[in-house]
C-alpha cells in the first residue's frame, strides 16, 4: 500500500517535470486508470485514447495499454514522444494478423474496401483505406455498405460477424480473435441469466456470436458503460474484460455488476477475462519509463503517413 502510494506520487511529479499526460484503457489496472484522470489525462476506449492524445498539448504521452493503442498515438502525433510501460504488451488480433498474408489476402480482392480494426500493426493500417474500433465499426460500415461498397474486413471475426449481421453488408473476413472475449461461454451465461432474471447483459462484440445473441446490449467498452448507466436495472452481467469493471462500479454506485462466465478458471483458460498484455501495464512500469525515457514506441516513419490516412478517416467520421 505504502509502495503504491510512493509510486503515484513520484508518477504525479514526473508527469509534470516532463510535461507528459498519461492516457490508460479501460482494462488496466485500477490505480492506472484513477491515477490518468486525476492528473489530467483520460481513461477511455480506444478511439477516445487515440483522439485525446492527438489533441492534448503535453509532448510526451504515457500511453498504459497494448501496442497497438502506442502505434497509433505515435501515428498521429509524430513530434510526440510515445511512452508505453511494457513493450511486449501486444493483443491476439495485432499478432494474429501479419502485414504479409494480410497484404496478398487484400491483394486478391482488389474489388473491395479494405476495413481494419484499431488493433491491428502500423502496416496493416498502411494497408487500408478505413480504420475502426469497436465504438464506430457499424456506423462506418453501414456508411460504406449504403454507397455500395463491398467490405474486406480484418482482423476480428467474432466482431465482423457481428457487424455483416447488423448490416447486411457484403464483407470478407479475416479469421482472427481476441483470447479474452472468445472465452465467453454462451450455456454456462443462460444458466447465470436464469439465476438473474432481472439482469440485463451486456455484450462486448468481440464475443462469439452465441454469446452475443443473449445480449441486451452490444458494443465498445464505452457503448458498454453507456447501457450500464441509462438501462433500467439494478444488475448487470457484463460480458469483457473484467477491467471494466472498476468503472462501471465506479460510475454506477448502487447497481450490482457480475462477470459473464468464461471456460474456466487461471488454471484452465489462456486469458478468464482479463488481457494479459493489458495485465502488463503497472505503476512500477509508468515510473520506470518517465523516469528513463526507455520503451518509447518508434513507426517506421515511411510507414505513418498511410497507416494515417485511415485513421483520419474514422476520426473525421467520428466527430
Ligand atoms: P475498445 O475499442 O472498445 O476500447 O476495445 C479495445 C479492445 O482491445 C477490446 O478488447
Ligand atoms: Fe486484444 Fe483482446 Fe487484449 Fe483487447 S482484450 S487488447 S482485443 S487481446
Amino acid at each position: 500500500q505504502q509502495e503504491r502510494a510512493a509510486l503515484k506520487d513520484k508518477i504525479r511529479r514526473l508527469l509534470k517535470e516532463k510535461n507528459a499526460v498519461l492516457v490508460s484503457h479501460y482494462y488496466v489496472h485500477p490505480d492506472l486508470q484513477d491515477l490518468a484522470e486525476e492528473t489530467g489525462g483520460i481513461v477511455s476506449d480506444s478511439l477516445e485514447m487515440a483522439r485525446f492524445g492527438r489533441d492534448h498539448a503535453a509532448q510526451t504521452l504515457v500511453v498504459s495499454g497494448v501496442r497497438f493503442m502506442g502505434e497509433t498515438a505515435k501515428i498521429l502525433s509524430p513530434e510526440k514522444t510515445i511512452l508505453m510501460p511494457d513493450l511486449d504488451a501486444n493483443c491476439s488480433l495485432d499478432l494474429g494478423c501479419p502485414v504479409d498474408d494480410f497484404a496478398a489476402f487484400c491483394d486478391q480482392h482488389p474489388d473491395r474496401t479494405v476495413v481494419v480494426y484499431a488493433n491491428t500493426s502500423a502496416a496493416v493500417k498502411a494497408r487500408s483505406d478505413w480504420l475502426v474500433t469497436s465504438s464506430c465499426a457499424l456506423e462506418i460500415v453501414s456508411a460504406l455498405k449504403d454507397k455500395g461498397h463491398k467490405i474486406l474486413w480484418a482482423p476480428d471475426k467474432h466482431l465482423g460477424g457481428y457487424i455483416q449481421r447488423e448490416t447486411g453488408a457484403d464483407m470478407l473476413m479475416w479469421q482472427g480473435s481476441c483470447i479474452v472475449h472468445d472465452e465467453f461461454k454462451a450455456f454456462e451465461l443462460e444458466a447465470l441469466i436464469q439465476q438473474h432474471p432481472g439482469a440485463k447483459v451486456l455484450v462486448h462484440p468481440e464475443s462469439p456470436a452465441e454469446v452475443v445473441a443473449l445480449a441486451d446490449a452490444v458494443g465498445s467498452t464505452s457503448a458498454i458503460l453507456n447501457a450500464a448507466r441509462t438501462m433500467d436495472a439494478k444488475e448487470f452481467i457484463v460480458a469483457t474484460d473484467n477491467g471494466m469493471m472498476h468503472k462501471l462500479r465506479q460510475l454506477n454506485p448502487g447497481k450490482t455488476f457480475i462477470e459473464a462466465p468464461t471456460a474456466g478458471n487461471s488454471a484452465t483458460c489462456k486469458s478468464c477475462a482479463h488481457c494479459p498484455w493489458m495485465a502488463m501495464n503497472s505503476l512500477a512500469g509508468v515510473a520506470r519509463v518517465l523516469e528513463t525515457g526507455l520503451n518509447e514506441i518508434h513507426v517506421d516513419p515511411e510507414l505513418i503517413p498511410r497507416a494515417r490516412q485511415p485513421i483520419d478517416r474514422m476520426l473525421a467520421f467520428t466527430a
